[in-house]
């Protein structure tokens, strides 16, 4: 049998290139090897944004789109609504028992995010997320948990409770999941930020049209020092550099080397990048219009895959049960 994947990502907006290279790219490459399961977390969306339902709706088909558009195929892996899986809302009921107040509060993500969203005044539900992603992760015993290094404390959680799970019951019910990360694993954003992110303002979506991409690559933010076009530009302190190496792996040294030299000015490098992205971004497009075209078949596929799910978690939910001692039979 095949190991399995799970990942996913928050029901709230649509993915763009960090998510891409920090997660889908893995996906994309491990899906014939791994039983691939993607989870549209709109649970997890809610810790969130549980004031805005409508947003959650919509970014349920978004998400699952933009994991379809990049090449995941809907033959090989299961779309799995989050919401609709009894099982996770079991376990973290369970695992909760297993995991401190004070491992959650001094986890670095949630603190960051915390800061990030404004709380000074945490939600059960938000504080504990870390704990559902664990039923998340688990629920189908996944092996292999492919994700950006933010969700590496997470991953933690999400390892102790399942050791503690065995240790405790005597029992080898629950299966540790690797993380895997991908060498970028964080993207900077364009503005010199030192993350991609949607609520910072600095994304570039999967979902964006050519002209959308090339205006942000415009506004990127490059070598300081450098006023004209001849001079000697830095490509070490340069945005644009940096996604070039990632992007444009081909033309990265040369361009550096015209850069040093002020053989290249700051637009035409720029006008590369947006060449590469839009190369990348160009299939991804196309079978999103497919997709968006199809909307009553992405709706299935989700249906589908979280039966499937269901299927999956009740079985395990029925292990820890009876391993628990509150199964009678
Ligand atoms: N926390 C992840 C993120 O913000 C999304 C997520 C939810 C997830 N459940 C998961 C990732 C399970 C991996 C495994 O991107």
């Amino acid at each position: 049998m095949k190991q399995r994947i799970l990942t996913g990502d928050r029901t709230t907006g649509k993915l763009h290139l960090g998510h891409y290279v920090g997660s889908l790219q893995n996906r994309v490459a491990l899906q014939d090897q791994y039983d691939t399961f993607i989870l549209l977390a709109d649970i997890q969306a809610l810790t969130t944004h549980f004031e805005n339902p409508s947003l959650i709706n919509e970014s349920i088909y978004n998400v699952a789109i933009d994991n379809l558009s990049v090449g995941l195929d809907p033959e090989k892996i299961t779309l799995v609504q989050q919401s609709q899986i009894t099982s996770i809302a079991e376990l973290t009921i369970f695992y909760s028992m297993l995991v401190s107040v004070n491992t959650l509060r001094h986890n670095p993500t949630i603190k960051t995010e915390a800061k990030q969203y404004g709380y000074d005044d945490l939600t059960y539900g938000f504080l504990g997320y870390p704990v559902s992603q664990t039923a998340d992760i688990t629920f189908c015993k996944a092996n292999l948990v492919p994700v950006g290094e933010d969700q590496l404390p997470h991953m933690e959680v999400a390892r102790k409770i399942v050791r503690r799970f065995n240790d405790l019951y005597h029992c080898d019910v629950l299966v540790e999941p690797q993380a895997m990360l991908s060498s970028h694993s964080r993207l900077m954003g364009l503005d010199g930020n030192a993350k991609m992110g949607k609520s910072l303002g600095n994304a570039i979506y999967l979902s964006d049209d050519a002209d959308t991409v090339n205006q942000k690559v415009r506004s990127a933010l490059t070598d300081k020092n450098r006023i004209t076009a001849k001079d000697p530009g830095n490509p070490d302190v340069c945005v644009v550099s940096k996604y070039h190496e990632i992007f444009n792996g081909e033309e990265y040294g040369n361009i550096c080397e015209m850069c040093r030299e002020g053989s290249i000015g700051c637009v035409a490098c720029k006008k590369k990048l947006s060449a590469a992205l839009n190369a990348l971004l160009d299939p991804f497009r196309e079978r999103r219009a497919y997709y968006v075209a199809h909307k009553d078949e992405v709706k299935e596929l989700i249906h589908a895959g979280s039966a499937k799910a269901n299927a999956i978690g009740n079985e395990t939910v029925k292990e820890v049960k009876e391993a628990m001692s509150i199964y009678l039979g």
